[in-house]
Parts: C-alpha cells; structure tokens; sequence
C-alpha cells in the first residue's frame, strides 16, 4: 500500500447521507464553505467525498461525464474550488458497470476512469462493490484494476474500498493497493441493529472493528462508515435512518470510538446547520487527536461483558488512551483498576470530554450513562 497516501485515517464530509441521490454542485460548495466557517477544516476535515449519483453517463469517447443539470461547471471546477479553500476532493465509482443507485461505474474503464479523476483533481476515490460477482478473486481482481489505474493515474489518489464485509477486504485490501476497507454493511442512524429493518447500528460497527485491530495501522484503515453524528433521524436514502436517530451520548460514543479504532472520519450531517452539540462532538480536538495520532495505534478491547466494552491504546507521546463504554440501557457505576486493563503504573486521568484533569491514581469510578462512552488520557506520573 502506499502509506503516504493516507499516514493517518482520511477526514471529511460525506454526500451520502444527506443528499443521496440529488448531490449538486451549488449545496456541494455551500457544504465547503460551512466545513470552512465552522472549524470543520481547520479540525481536520479536508476531504468532500462526492458519494454516488454525480454521473451524467459517458461521452462519445467513453469518457465518464458528470450529470451536466446538477454540475453544470462540471467537477474539475468544483475540485479546484475546494482545493481553493485548502480542501481536497473524493469521488465515487463502483467495481461493475453500474453503482448501487445504478449510475455509469468503471468495471473495464478502470484506466480511463482514473486518468479523468486525475484530470479533474481528485484527491479519493470511493470504490464499491455493488452489481459485481461475489467471489474474493474477482473482488481482488476489480480492486486491484483500478489501483493499479490509480497509481498510474499522474496523480496521487486514495482508494477507499468500499466491500461493505462479505468478501473480507480486511485480509487483502492493502495487499492490492488499497488504503481502507469497509468492514460492515452500510450503518444507519440507530444504537445497534435489533430493529429487524437491516444495516447496522454504531454498536455492530464497534463490535466488529474491535475484532480488526491487527489489520490497521498507517495506510491500511478498518472503516466504520459514516459519523451518524447530528443526523437526529434526518430523511436519508429509503430508509436509512430511524425516526429519531440516535441520542447524544450514542453519537459521542460513535466519535469517541471512530476515533480510539481509527476509523476514516467521514461527518455525513448538514454542516449548514450544525447545533452546538453536534459541533461539540464532532470538533473534540482532544478526541480527533487520538484518530490522528502518529502512532497510528488502533486500539485493543481489553473487557467485553454484558456491560462493558473497555479499550486501550497506546499514544506516540507515551500517554494512553482508554474508552470505557456502557452497554447497558441504563447509567452504571465503574470502578476499575488500571492493572486490569495492563496499565501498572500511576497516571494523570485526562478525561476528554470534560477537558479537565480528574485527578491522579491507579483507577477511575464513576458513573456512565447508558450508551456513553468515557474517554480518558493517561499519563505516566
Ligand atoms: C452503498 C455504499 C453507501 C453509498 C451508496 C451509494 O450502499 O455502502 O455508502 O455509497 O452505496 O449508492
């Protein structure tokens, strides 16, 4: 894989969610100018990933064009405005001759494609996998295409592969050229997936990627899908979303864990009208940092019980990062000695939500609310 694509785990802002099939040039840029206002970009965030339905089919040259009604400056201009701003630009396709939502893909156009891409300025391409046979070794075979077309494109490109779990991109996406993988059908805005509607809830993600952590580390990123931080049950593509979303403390579980996993952060939400605590939580500084820590560490489930999921990992300054996050559908009390979790010294507990230094000891206790995710820094005193 080419590590210095993507060091640490990719940031942006998202299409999918809020626009699904109606993405456009005018509300694209006005989403960038709002990652700029907002401090989204100055945080991190520089990507906009263009999701699916931008195409406008081929030209006479088979050249892959973009719909001309909802980009009619076309998008190496939106690229180049983006870029403007100190942003950068992602891009979607898919691995068949058709996308999920059924627009022009580059199966056989690979090279074509990815030159076009370059031509533009794209920065990211999106890959999925939708309309494509299931086996791995064509999976590989698709992947590796149009990576190979990409590092031949002129320009530097990330490839997000975006297999949503079937065919494992974990065990061969780096392998092939690609620097993250989706680990899980597409997540939806709720908890976890009881509610028999199908996707996954912020659990399952966490539950999977937890089990991934080998397979991560610069340039090979296990991807939970998108931040459904701020959607608050916002309409999404068919039935995407639950009516009500999730509650605050799910989604600060959400980041606080996208982050500890180091996941691509990808905020899906309307930026144009963010509340302060979606800002709150999608701006932590404290927490980005562990998602962008040169270490580049994913971190390790130390605890499953019918409670507690409890994480550790160590940070490029010596310091560690713990999340302690309740299960349980109702606050609980914790109490846990450091030792348990490997960690036999004493430390300043840094809690990073509160942004303030609890104390210093050898344990925490305290109350976590149902669904809340505690995160702390330790550091050696
Ligand atoms: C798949 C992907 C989503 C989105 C849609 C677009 O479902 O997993 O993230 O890109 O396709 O059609």
């Amino acid at each position: 894989a080419q590590v210095k694509l993507a060091p640490t785990p990719p940031m942006g802002w998202m299409s999918w969610n809020i626009m699904s099939v109606n993405p456009n040039e005018k509300d694209i840029k006005e989403m960038a100018d709002a990652m700029v206002a907002s401090g989204m970009v100055e945080a991190g965030y520089q990507y906009i990933f263009l999701d699916d339905c931008w195409q406008g089919g081929r030209d006479n040259k088979n050249n892959i064009i973009a719909d001309p009604l909802k980009f009619p400056s076309g998008i190496k201009s939106l690229a180049d405005y983006l870029h403007g701003k100190g942003m950068k630009m992602g891009i979607y396709s898919d691995a068949a001759s058709l996308t999920c939502a059924g627009y022009t893909a580059s199966f056989n156009f690979e090279d074509q494609d990815a030159k076009t891409f370059a031509s533009w300025g794209i920065d990211y391409l999106k890959y999925d996998y939708c309309n494509a046979p299931e086996d791995v070794a064509t999976a590989k075979l698709r992947y590796g295409n149009m990576a190979k077309a990409l590092r031949q494109s002129g320009r530097d490109i990330v490839l997000g592969i975006c297999e949503w779990g079937p065919r494992e991109a974990w065990n061969w996406g780096a392998e092939i050229g690609g620097q993250s993988w989706r680990t899980t059908f597409d997540i939806r805005d709720k908890w976890n997936d009881t509610d028999g509607k199908g996707g996954v809830g912020i659990y399952n993600v966490i539950d999977k990627n937890a089990g991934l952590a080998e397979f991560s580390g610069p340039g090979r990123w296990n991807d939970g899908d998108m931040l459904n931080v701020g959607l608050k049950g916002v309409k999404g593509p068919s039935g995407a979303f639950d009516a009500n979303g999730c509650t605050d403390a799910e989604y600060q579980s959400q980041m606080s864990m996208w982050c500890m996993l180091n996941s691509p952060l990808y905020a899906s939400n309307d930026i144009r009208t963010m509340t302060e605590t979606t800002k709150r939580i999608l701006l932590n500084k404290e927490i980005i940092a562990l998602n962008q820590d040169a270490l580049a560490k994913q971190a390790e489930r130390k605890v499953k019980n019918e409670t507690w999921d409890i994480f550790v990992r160590p940070l490029a300054n010596g310091d560690y990062a713990i999340a302690i996050l309740n299960k349980a559908s109702s606050t609980q009390n914790a109490k846990i000695a450091f030792s348990d979790l490997g960690l036999t010294a004493k430390y300043e507990i840094r809690d990073l939500w509160q942004h303030k230094v609890m104390g210093k000891a050898n344990q925490w206790a305290g109350k976590v609310a149902s669904h809340e995710t505690k995160v702390f820094r330790l550091k050696k005193v």
